[in-house]
């Protein structure tokens, strides 16, 4: 045990000396809080292994990935005593032909939240007072990226329906702006701007701003008049960013990726770790790309669950925000928390809007048919008893 825990528990309160050593803004984040995996619930309520418990809590694929991604795995398995190829060459051949783009306008990363962080890296300069703009609630890595960076920023609160303020966003924008994170569906509320907000927005910004259009859950939208980053990356400050987490079903490969145009998207190169990506993600994610099959179905369960989650709040009179995402955010009227700890108990994990100041909503994924069915089961219990 080291000396420092040993102090830290005998007297109970961490080590000033400590904390002198580290770089002051890291002392004011806290660690990512995940959902819950599953196995964690089974050991903390002593449950036995086969109690069957279902998770929607992180915004995964319900459906699994595509079978040809599993075996794409399960092929590449022999070569993992070899590094990873550094610059996903096949990769970026494949989103290049997919998005009809060149293979310079990409960065692959381990998880778009890696982007995230090579975005700060690239880009945010403390010395300079750069400052950053994101909405809230929304995404928590926005924040922690220009904490890390110790850069002041402005958390825009979202607008009545729960969808982004562009125009007070824009207001915040200073000589000091550097960067704007407008996740589209944004999370935790799954709502959308439209085009013309999104243009209007774009008009007449300082040339010093980058807007990063988070597109996580991009596949998904049904919204007609959604602005897809991909419109704007050659004549502004854009970058969109996509994810193999979500509707690719690969959250447990960690495979995200950028767009911009390839004077932008350089720099971003340059921050890039040697080998981020390891060789099972990229096999994984060329494989799940050529599988648009599998992304159809994907999204077509996604829609049909998400309407029958939004049916059944309405029949229960619970206030819900009309979702674009693979998610759905549910005022509960009550302690969000104690909810949770119930639903947990009846095997279902999902997620309390606690984190995002939403102290009596839940946010709950999409499931099948049969996990939504279940998830509206247990909430009716919890919400009679
Ligand atoms: C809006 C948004 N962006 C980015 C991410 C990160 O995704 P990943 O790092 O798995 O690609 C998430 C994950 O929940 C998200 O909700």
């Amino acid at each position: 045990m080291s000396s420092t825990l040993e102090k830290s528990t005998q007297n109970g309160a961490s080590c000033s000396a400590d904390a002198e050593l580290v770089r002051q803004s890291v002392l004011k984040l806290r660690p990512y809080v995940p959902g819950k995996p599953i196995e964690e619930v089974k050991r903390e309520l002593g449950l036995p292994d086969d109690f069957s418990i279902i998770k929607l809590a992180s915004n995964e694929n319900v459906l699994g990935p595509s079978p040809r991604a599993v075996e794409a795995m399960r092929a590449a398995t022999e070569n993992v005593w070899l590094y990873p190829d550094d610059t996903c060459f096949e990769l970026k051949n494949a989103l290049a032909a997919h998005w009809k783009l060149t293979p310079q306008h990409f960065i692959i990363g381990n998880g778009s939240d890696e982007i995230i962080h090579f975005l700060a890296l690239a880009f945010l300069d403390k010395e300079r007072g750069d400052e950053v703009i994101f909405g809230a609630p929304s995404f928590v890595q926005y924040k922690a990226a220009a904490m890390i960076a110790d850069c002041a920023f402005h958390a825009v609160p979202l607008d009545p329906n729960m969808v982004h303020d562009l125009a007070a966003m824009k207001s915040q924008i200073s000589d000091k702006t550097r960067l704007i994170f407008i996740a589209n569906p944004n999370n935790p509320t799954g709502t959308t701007v439209t085009r013309a907000a999104f243009e209007t927005f774009l008009e007449d910004l300082p040339p010093h701003v980058i807007v990063v259009l988070d597109e996580a859950y991009d596949e998904y939208v049904a919204a007609e008049d959604n602005p897809r980053a991909l419109d704007y990356i050659q004549n502004h400050n854009v970058v969109s960013l996509h994810t193999f987490s979500k509707a690719y079903g690969l959250a447990g490969t960690r495979v995200g990726y950028g767009i911009a145009r390839p004077e932008l998207m350089q720099f971003l190169q340059q921050v890039r770790g040697p080998f981020n990506v390891n060789t099972l993600a990229q096999v994984a994610a060329i494989a799940a790309l050529g599988d648009q099959n599998h992304l159809q179905n994907s999204v077509k369960v996604n829609a049909q669950g998400r309407a029958q989650l939004q049916q059944a709040f309405g029949e229960m009179g619970l206030e819900f925000i009309p979702s674009q995402a693979n998610f759905v955010l549910v005022n509960i009227g009550r302690d969000a928390a104690a909810s949770f700890n119930e639903l947990l108990r009846r095997g279902v994990i999902v997620r309390t809007g606690t984190p995002f100041g939403l102290d009596s909503w839940l946010r709950v994924t999409v499931g099948t048919r049969e996990m939504n069915q279940r998830f509206i089961s247990a909430l009716r219990e919890v919400l009679d008893s």
